[in-house]
């Protein structure tokens, strides 16, 4: 990753150079520290608003360059709307308005954390920083050259709050889960000849230094434990295949772990069943899942959450040749059911197929949750909004709702039915891949999951085709994978789980 950030927190004093970020309501109304900041400027801020007609609105911005009578080289006054309704995803999304409205080389910058009510709290803060923190992720590691628009060198923001000890305790947790964000747009945007399942792996195997324990079953390890659904979809490709699992251990000693379950599949070719070429090139994302449950166990551990986590990604690469699997074929998967391939592009849900079994199986856990870039017909019906939300739990499913309310990661829950289910049954096997018809693919993908649940398991299925990768460009995330469902999932474990 490169980051060119450098931030930091200070006291809320008037800076002498740079660029100075402030906000205020609807009725054109500052904080009292960025009132007597602006005071030495007169009526500029007041005409300057009016001959732009900028009114505070939420989310508007004026820019005002050499103010006179201030000694910074610009002034960006960020409108907050009715500062009285706002919400904490609100303060992380005008950090990140900030963060976007710096021009490259403009130098360091001041944002005062203070709304016309008075100072942030130090969470409020936090949340500010954390939105900066977002905004300035850049995938660039590929590029030798640069354009004018681009930031050459490294920035200093400087978050300016009432009490600087308080904001940066309450911002190790929002670092710790931007910094899973982080990691996750990492996976998603490497192009697959770098990130390939085995070298997944080893980047999931550095989360032992924020003490999450990792684990990798090879090939060996996979057909011993019977998960011929994964290694199926993975024997085309001249990559191995693997699982990792990942345990963190912050809750108490014997209490059951929450689960989460990611689809790996670090290139999607399609397998013979194989893809149109236009827009190939976006299957490199097909791992977005596994990518988020990882960056959300390292968040989950370095922020040292209460809580007793696993997280399992099924890693392969789905590729046509002459050892690729066919249509037609059947496999017994780690759960004894057997599976008709109908469609070899219908290979998330075979990954997941054991990995879920697997994990309800062997921890135990409270609930479990996977992550899948599974359809393309989740995009038809949610575009890039929402992700699909699948449960067979209501109260599982209430909570990922209150948890995307409170984040802006927005789930809408799609229905499970026996007569979605029966669209699966297969004429040679006990299951087929694929619902015969495009009608209702993404509930037929999800009722496919659905039978490899194990012991009637709480589980919530996501599909994020439409969020974890070609991305919605919002002021919090101008990266093509968004490391989506890290805040989401962080959040859920916080508010229900850590008590
Ligand atoms: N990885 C794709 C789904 C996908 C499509 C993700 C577009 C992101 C963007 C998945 O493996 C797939 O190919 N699904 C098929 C299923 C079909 C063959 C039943 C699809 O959605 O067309
Ligand atoms: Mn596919
Ligand atoms: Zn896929």
């Amino acid at each position: 990753m490169s980051s060119p950030l450098k931030l930091g927190f200070g006291p809320l004093s008037v800076p002498e150079k740079g660029v100075l970020v402030v906000f205020c309501d609807d009725g054109l109304k500052f904080g009292p520290a960025t009132k007597r900041a602006l005071s030495a400027s007169g009526d500029l801020v007041v005409r300057a608003a009016k001959a732009e007609r900028f009114t505070g609105k939420s989310g508007s911005v004026l820019e005002l360059i050499v103010p006179q009578g201030l000694k910074v080289s610009r002034l960006l006054l960020i409108g907050v709307g009715k500062a009285a309704d706002l919400q904490p995803k609100d303060i992380v999304k005008f950090g990140g308005i900030a963060m976007g409205k710096l021009p490259p080389n403009a130098g360091d910058a001041t944002v005062f954390a203070e709304l016309p009510g008075g100072a942030m709290s130090a969470a409020r803060s936090a949340d500010l920083a954390q939105g900066v923190r977002l905004r300035a992720y850049a995938f660039d590691r590929y590029k030798t050259k640069r354009k004018d628009d681009e930031r050459r060198a490294s920035i200093t923001v400087s978050v300016a709050v009432s009490d600087v000890a308080a904001t940066r305790s309450a911002f190790a947790a929002r670092e710790a889960v931007a910094d899973g964000v982080d990691f996750a747009r990492d996976l998603v945007n490497e192009p697959a000849n770098v990130l390939y399942p085995e070298e997944f792996a080893r980047r999931a195997g550095n989360l032992k230094k924020v003490g999450v324990a990792v684990q990798v079953l090879n090939i060996s390890a996979m057909q011993k434990l019977g998960m011929n659904a994964l290694l199926g979809v993975g024997q085309g490709s001249a990559r191995e295949s693997r699982v990792v699992v990942m345990r963190w251990n912050g809750g108490r000693k014997d209490e059951a772990p929450v689960a989460f379950i990611g689809k790996g599949v670090c290139f999607d070719t399609g397998g013979i069943s194989i893809k149109p070429a236009a827009g190939m090139e976006d299957m490199k994302g097909d791992m977005a899942g596994a990518a988020c449950v990882t960056g959300l166990m390292q968040a989950l551990a370095a922020r040292k959450a209460r809580v007793n986590a696993v997280g399992v990604i099924g890693l392969v690469e789905n590729m046509p040749d002459g050892n690729a699997q066919r249509p037609g074929d059947i496999v017994k998967s780690m759960s004894g059911q057997t599976i008709e391939i109908i469609n070899t592009d219908a290979e998330g849900r075979l990954v997941l197929a054991d990995v879920l079994w697997y994990a309800a199986k062997q921890f135990k856990p409270k609930f479990m949750v996977d992550l899948a870039t599974l359809t393309g017909a989740i995009i038809v019906a949610l575009g890039h909004e929402h992700a699909g939300l699948f449960s067979n739990d209501d109260k599982l499913a209430g909570r990922l709702s209150k948890a995307g309310e409170d984040t802006g990661e927005l789930v809408w829950r799609m229905p499970l039915a026996p007569e979605y289910d029966k669209l699966i049954d297969s004429k040679f096997a006990d299951v087929k891949n694929t619902g015969g018809s495009r009608w209702a693919g993404a509930i037929t993908a999800a009722q496919f999951l659905q039978r490899f649940v194990a012991d009637k398991t709480p589980w919530a299925h996501l599909d994020i085709a439409g969020t974890g990768m070609e991305s919605r460009q919002t002021d919090i995330n101008r990266s093509w994978g968004s490391g989506w469902g890290i805040r989401l999932l962080d959040r859920l474990v916080a508010d229900n789980y850590e008590k």
